[in-house]
């Protein structure tokens, strides 16, 4: 007897599911993986709580259950006391067992019991491991941003979107449905805001645009309802109401007609707090909203609302008198508070971006930190609610130079400037999906796999371990297929290192994910693998290839150039800001250029609203004939050539002597992004010391969307020959 058990025990061990084919994001708070596996077949019975009925509904249909007679039971049961998204699953042989207090709670289960399944079509007839798990968020607000104003995203993308979000246990879409650019929601009582407001002229002449309709908003929410998925609509106020003021001009200080918004950024036109109408407006707008969306929170938006209309209206002017406000900060908390009112009088709380808190923050409001994470201190220790979702971590529309996976995923939502008192103010956190740069066929490449870390990071509780979950993430790519996820790269898929040391560049590549192979050519000679660092020795176009499981996995091009300054030290009398860095103390000089398409690369350096004034030492007296310093433009980023450059010379580095000025001829508008070098050109020049001061245009000028606001200077290079 004791010998068969033996061969008995082996043979189960042999057919265990391993923990490691139970690959589940989030991950969820206890799982214990236990012997053998539950048949899932025609015949599976399917009993369930009256409560849970919805759910019950919608596992059927998910699994395509035919309820044909009893074999073994999937139970859908009620169990008191737990949190409203707690459930227990409990898998044996016979039994599919799954409880909860909440229905909430069931259809979180029900979504593990999904990733549980096999990625093929025909799920019925297949094995689901015995598994006993017992899960809950570590926070409550669990989102994710979808910008469909910049870009039009249609209602069955949308729908999808929220499927993903269920799927991976978040529970928020934050729907942003006005813009500058385009507004989304039909609003009865003002018909063109959808008949003007939801069009926008593009460059090359064509209408782009779309809008849902009430029936088309409905249909979505229904879906969402149905997965527990929560939507929280954004409808902007004061600032991004470009779309509105174009269908209504009336709603702005000046009353002039401007149409809808065609480029990216921040524009100046916004609604006049002056103004009653534009109360009358907003309350109407609300109300239909309101009407529409059952959720508690209404996201009016407040952020990057220039104060420069309001400044210079008589209208808005008077306001700040008659309610004696101190400043157009003081106008917007107050324009913010009247918003306040209206949704608490009809039980919604309002939740607002961060700069809500400028000129003071309304009575219960909850903060979205955007912009760091102060604004999410500063509301909680206030006691204030606050939702974080700052750049830093967040901000799904930037490139993965910027936030790649493993960032996301150490991404801690509670600053640790706060107690535990204050900390309970924190109720979770949202990735954000801006589309300026991702129409709907991008949007996926943006979000995933980012977002699986996101969702982890909102959910689990315990101490991070990323090897853990990216071994997980490279086991649920198959299930991101089975779903049509278009997902992007984990990080940039190559990088370099570039070290100028005598007289020769070293580079390393790096590669972005662990499994990669990567290839390198030097001025397009035979492509060779990359093994170890190597070295150029003149100024050269490098370009590297990677390859993940033998697929084609990113592309890397850089321009070396070996000048006379190469690797010289820099002085900077006046300091760079700490968020546009680049290589540091030595970028100027380090021969790396920027690209034209992503000012975000790493290689500029940049100044809010001051100068640059710089000194490079040349180690000892030089001769040279050209100086060149290369900045970029976009107005739209308020990123502006400067005013003017000046060249000085040193032999001493004390006495200077100017060379050379040259006034820059750009407009400040001039459309796009491009790079600028203001050259100068003189045989001989002799100096060991070369300072360059160029002028910012200070504050952006009154043609300006963001008229008033400091402007950047972007430099990447000083390239002496
Ligand atoms: C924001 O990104 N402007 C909230
Ligand atoms: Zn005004």
């Amino acid at each position: 007897m004791k010998y068969w058990a033996g061969i008995l025990c082996l043979t189960i061990a042999c057919v265990k599911p391993t923990l490691k084919e139970v690959n589940l994001i989030p991950k969820p708070q206890k799982i214990e993986i236990k012997d053998g596996a539950f048949s899932l077949n025609f015949n599976t019975d399917l009993i369930f709580d009256s409560l849970f009925y919805q759910e019950a509904n919608y596992l059927k249909e998910l699994l395509n259950l035919k309820l044909n007679g009893k074999n073994n039971t999937i139970e859908l049961l009620k169990k008191e006391g737990l949190q409203e998204e707690e459930f227990f699953l409990n898998i044996t042989k016979e039994t599919l067992k799954l409880e909860a207090s909440t229905p909430t709670g069931i259809m979180r289960g029900v979504q593990t019991l999904r990733q549980l399944l096999p990625t093929k079509t025909n799920v019925v007839t297949t094995k689901i491991p015995c598994v006993s798990i017992h899960d809950y968020p570590r926070f409550s607000w669990r989102g994710m941003l979808l910008d469909c104003c910049r870009h039009f995203m249609e209602k069955e993308f949308v729908m999808r979107y929220i499927d993903l979000l269920a799927y991976h246990k978040m529970n928020v879409l934050h729907w942003h449905l006005t813009e500058d650019q385009g507004w989304r929601i039909e609003i009865d009582k003002y018909p063109k805001l959808t008949e003007i407001g939801a069009w926008r002229t593009e460059k090359d002449g064509s209408n782009y645009g779309g809008f849902y309709t009430k029936e088309d908003i409905k249909e979505v929410l229904d879906y969402a309802k149905k997965r527990h998925v929560t939507i929280v609509p954004e409808i902007e106020f004061p600032g991004h109401s470009v779309a509105a003021i174009a269908s209504y001009p009336y709603l702005s200080c000046t009353g002039d007609s401007i149409n809808v918004g065609a480029e990216w950024g921040v524009y100046k036109d916004i609604y006049c707090a002056g103004n009653d109408s534009v109360f009358t407006f907003m309350e109407d707008v609300l109300m239909e909203v309101m009407e529409l969306f059952p959720s508690k929170y209404i996201h009016i938006g407040g952020d990057e609302a220039p104060k420069y209309r309001w400044e210079h209206c008589e209208k808005c002017q008077k306001r700040i008198k008659e309610e004696n406000l101190h400043d157009a900060h003081e106008l917007q908390s107050y324009f913010i508070t009247r918003i306040e009112k209206l949704l608490n009088k009809n039980g919604r709380k309002l939740i607002g971006w961060d700069e809500i808190l400028e000129g003071g923050l309304a009575p219960s409001a909850t903060v979205q930190s955007w912009r760091g994470e102060e604004g999410g201190i500063t509301a909680a220790k206030s006691g204030h609610d606050a939702i974080m979702s700052p750049t830093s971590h967040c901000y799904f529309d930037y490139g993965l130079d910027a936030t790649d996976l493993k960032e996301v995923y150490y991404y801690e939502p509670i600053p640790v400037e706060l107690t535990k008192d204050e900390a309970k103010h924190i109720l979770g956190g949202e990735c954000n999906m801006w589309s300026e740069r991702a129409p709907q066929e991008l949007v996926d490449n943006k979000v995933f796999p980012r977002i699986l870390a996101m969702c982890e990071v909102l959910w689990s509780d315990f101490e991070k371990d990323y090897d853990d979950f990216y071994s997980r993430v490279q086991k649920h790519y198959p299930k991101l297929d089975f779903l049509g996820v278009n997902y992007g790269f984990e990080s940039v898929p190559i990088t370099s290192k570039v070290v100028f040391n005598n007289n020769i560049f070293t580079v390393s590549l790096i590669k972005g994910s662990p499994n990669m192979k990567l290839e390198y050519s030097i001025n397009n000679e035979p492509w060779k693998k990359y093994v170890s660092p190597f070295s150029i020795d003149s100024t050269s176009n490098l370009k590297a290839i990677g390859f993940k499981n033998k697929n084609p996995y990113g592309e890397f091009e850089q321009e070396l150039i070996k000048h006379k300054a190469t690797g010289k030290k820099i002085h900077y009398n006046i300091p760079y800001d700490k968020s546009y860095q680049g290589n540091g103390d030595r970028n100027l000089t380090d021969g790396l250029l920027g690209s034209t398409e992503n000012f975000r690369d790493g290689y500029y350096q940049g100044f809010s609203g001051t100068d640059m004034e710089v000194i490079i030492d040349l180690d000892k007296i030089t001769t040279f004939s050209t100086i060149q310093t290369t900045f970029f433009q976009y107005y739209l980023s308020w990123i502006i050539l400067p005013a003017s450059i000046s060249y000085y010379i040193s032999e001493d580095g004390e006495n200077f002597e100017e060379i050379k000025s040259i006034i820059n001829k750009t407009p400040i508008m001039q459309e796009g992004k491009f790079k600028h070098s203001f050259l100068f050109e003189k045989e001989n020049i002799k100096a060991q010391y070369l300072k360059v001061i160029a002028k910012t245009i200070g504050k952006l000028p009154e043609e300006h969307p963001a008229a008033g606001s400091d402007a950047w200077l972007f430099v990447d290079e000083i390239i002496i020959n």
